[in-house]
C-alpha cells in the first residue's frame, strides 16, 4: 500500500515527541529520519541517540536515511538504537552489495539511495537484493527544496525495470513532494513518499499528513 512518510528534518525538535504523535494519530505507519554528517552532504543532523529517544515514544517504523560517508561503520549503532530500515547512498558505498547485506544481517530492511545525478543503472545489480530503492528528488542535505522534475522519468524507468524483472521492492522518493505533486509522484510508480516541510512546517502536521495520504492513495487507481 502507498505510504506517505513524514520526515522529521523539518519538525520542531523542541517538540519532537508531540509532532510525531500528531502524524501517528493521523494514521502514519513510518517515520523518516535524516542522518547527515557534514561531509557527504553539507549539513549536520542527528545520530543514534536521537533515534533511540524517538524509538521510545512511537510505534512507527523508523526509516533511517544515512547521508554520511562510510555508512557501514554506523549501521549496527542505528539498528541498536531502534532503526527498522536503513538506506545507504550508492555514491557513498563502493561496496554497495556488501553494505546492503550488512544492514540486513543486523536485522533491518536495506535501501539503496540514488542522488538526482546518478542513473538507475547504478543499482541494477542489487535490485534483487535491496529491500527498497530510494530516489532523491532533490540534492540531499536540506529540507524545503524544489522537486527536480527529471525524477519522474527515473521513477517511471525504475518502475518499468522492476516489472520486467518480476520484483516487488518499494520505490521511495524523497525531496520536494507537496500536496500539488504527490498524485503525480504516485502515478509515476512511487510507493513510499517522504514529505518533510509540507507536513511539519504546517500548524497541523497530522491534518496535512492525512490529506497527503488521501491524495496519494486516490492516485494509485490511475497509475501509469
Ligand atoms: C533531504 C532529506 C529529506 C527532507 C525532505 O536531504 O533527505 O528527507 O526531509 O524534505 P522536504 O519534504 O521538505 O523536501
Ligand atoms: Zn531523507
Amino acid at each position: 500500500m502507498v505510504q506517505v512518510i513524514p520526515s522529521i528534518l523539518s519538525a520542531d525538535f523542541a517538540r519532537l515527541g508531540e509532532q510525531i504523535a500528531s502524524v501517528e494519530a493521523a494514521g502514519a505507519s513510518m517515520l523518516h529520519i535524516d542522518v547527515m554528517d557534514g561531509h557527504f552532504v553539507p549539513n549536520l543532523t542527528v545520530g543514534p541517540p536521537v533515534v533511540k529517544s524517538v524509538r521510545k515514544v512511537t510505534r512507527l517504523s523508523l526509516d533511517v536515511h544515512l547521508m554520511i560517508t562510510n555508512p557501514e561503520d554506523h549501521v549496527a549503532a542505528f539498528v541498536e538504537a531502534g532503526a527498522d530500515q536503513i538506506s545507504v547512498h550508492q555514491e557513498a558505498c563502493p561496496h554497495l552489495d556488501r553494505a546492503l547485506r550488512l544492514v540486513q544481517s543486523e536485522g533491518a530492511l536495506a535501501g539503496a539511495v540514488l542522488n538526482p545525478s546518478t542513473p538507475i543503472t547504478m543499482v541494477e545489480e542489487v535490485l534483487d537484493l535491496a529491500d527498497y530503492v530510494l530516489l532523491m528528488s532533490v540534492n540531499p542535505g536540506f529540507g524545503a527544496q524544489t522537486f527536480i522534475p527529471r525524477t519522474f522519468d527515473k521513477v517511471r524507468a525504475l518502475s518499468r525495470r522492476r516489472r520486467e524483472l518480476g520484483l516487488r521492492f518499494p520505490i521511495e522518493i524523497d525531496g520536494g513532494v507537496n500536496l500539488e505533486n504527490v498524485a503525480e509522484v504516485v502515478r509515476a510508480g512511487c510507493d513510499w513518499i517522504v514529505a518533510g516541510s509540507t507536513i511539519f512546517h504546517s500548524p497541523d502536521p497530522g491534518a496535512v499528513f492525512a490529506e497527503m495520504q488521501r491524495l496519494a492513495r486516490e492516485a494509485v487507481a490511475v497509475r501509469a
